[in-house]
This record gives C-alpha cells, structure tokens and sequence, in this order.
C-alpha cells in the first residue's frame, strides 16, 4: 500500500473515532464507557491489522518498481546498440536473393537454388519480424500471403530439379512481389525476371 494510502486510512480511522466520542460521551455511564473503550480497541486492532497487511505488498510495489527501473535502464542500452534496417533497405536484401535464386536456378546449379531459396525466405522472414506494418499496411500479413506461397512452389520445383517448372514458378513468385508492391500503393517499384548473365562478381555454375 502507497504511504499516501494509509495516511488516508488513519485520518479515516480518526473521524471515526471522533464521532464514536460525541455520540457516546454525553450519555457516558459505566455501560457506555466500557462500551467505547472496546469498540475503540477492536477499531485499532482492525487499524493494526490493516498495517500489517499493506507491509508485504509496499514491499512488493517497491521491487517491481526496481525491476521496472532496470528494464527500462536495459532497453536504452539495447536501442542504442540494435540496428533495424528500414524496409526499403531489407527489400534489397529481398530483391538480391530473388535476382541470385534465379542465376543459380537457370544455369541448373539445384543446390545453390536450394541455399538461395533459403536466404529468400529467411530474408522475407526479417521483413515479417521487423515490420508487422509499414504507412498503415499489414506487410507481415502480405508477405504470409501472397509471397510465402511462391516462394514454396520455386522450391518444389528446385527439389525436383525440374528447370520448366522453375520458370513458371519463378515467374509467379516475381508476379506476386509486384502485387504486393500494388497493395502497398508502391507500384513504382517493379520487379522482373532478371535478365543478362548474372552478377558480375559471381560464378552460378555448378562447381566442379
Ligand atoms: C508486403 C508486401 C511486399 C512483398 C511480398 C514484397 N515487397 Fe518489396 N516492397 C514492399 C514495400 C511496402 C516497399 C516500399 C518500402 C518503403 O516504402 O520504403 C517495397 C520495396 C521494395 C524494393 C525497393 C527497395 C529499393 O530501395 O530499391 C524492392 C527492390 C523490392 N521491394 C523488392 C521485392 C521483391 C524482389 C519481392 C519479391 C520477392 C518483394 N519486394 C516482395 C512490399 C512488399
């Protein structure tokens, strides 16, 4: 209980005690008195109780105030140290894996598809995480629906080393990010099949 709590309560306990003496004084015989003095007792053994009661709790409140105080001592460290990429930045993250998915998928290289496939979905994952909503839209709800499914199907087909069935699927995963762009009033940025020979700095083929 809050110090200024109790207070409330003596002052309480005070009038009460104040009114019991101006009703039963004036008619004061030996009946009455000893009448008063138990009832003031039994309202003190009540104050004293009450006290007892409100201890453990003032301790209660004083710890989670500490616990409180140090979370929030914590979570300015934290701020001060996290980095949470902004999601036009994860998106480049995203468009890079969907552009090397691709290179290693048409030069038939299935294992590095899989591990692209991966990093495709890991990297949606971190967008899901860190933005549930972006300017009012639910992106992590987007990204579960319409690019998620897709992601799965180039999968499939990657499992089956099955190069037609990439194409198609390729080309439906790359569909969706732009209808997601679409939802989330972003149609300015397209996204195509990529085209030309891959990154410069890298090598899709299979590895001898
Ligand atoms: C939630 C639905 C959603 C999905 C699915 C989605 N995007 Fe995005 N993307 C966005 C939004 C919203 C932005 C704009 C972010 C901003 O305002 O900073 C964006 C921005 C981008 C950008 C612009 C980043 C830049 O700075 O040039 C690229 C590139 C991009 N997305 C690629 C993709 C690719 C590739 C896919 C599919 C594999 C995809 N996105 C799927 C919502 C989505």
């Amino acid at each position: 209980m809050e110090k200024s709590t109790w207070v409330q309560s003596y002052l309480k306990l005070t009038v009460i005690l104040s009114i019991n003496a101006i009703i039963l004084h004036p008619v004061a015989g030996v009946c009455t008195t000893h009448l008063y003095i138990m009832k003031r007792l039994i309202l003190i053994l009540l104050a004293a109780t009450t006290l007892a009661a409100c201890q453990p709790a003032s301790n209660e409140f004083a710890a989670l105030r500490n616990e409180l105080t140090d979370l929030k001592t914590k979570q300015a460290a934290l701020e001060k140290t996290q980095y949470i990429p902004h999601l036009g930045w994860a998106m480049v993250q995203v468009q890079i894996y969907h552009a090397k998915l691709y290179f290693a998928g048409a030069a038939k290289n299935w294992e590095l598809a899989s591990y692209y496939i991966h990093e495709l979905e890991e990297a949606l994952e971190d967008v899901q995480k860190l933005h549930l909503e972006h300017e009012g839209i639910k992106i992590a709800e987007l990204i579960k629906a319409m690019a998620l499914p897709q992601v799965e199907n180039v999968e499939n087909a990657v499992e089956q080393k099955d190069t037609v069935a990439f194409s198609a699927a390729f080309e439906k995963l790359t569909t969706s990010c732009n209808q997601c762009h679409q939802a989330a009033g972003k149609s300015i940025i397209h996204i195509k099949v990529p085209q030309g020979a891959g990154l410069p700095n890298q090598d899709f083929t299979l590895q001898p």
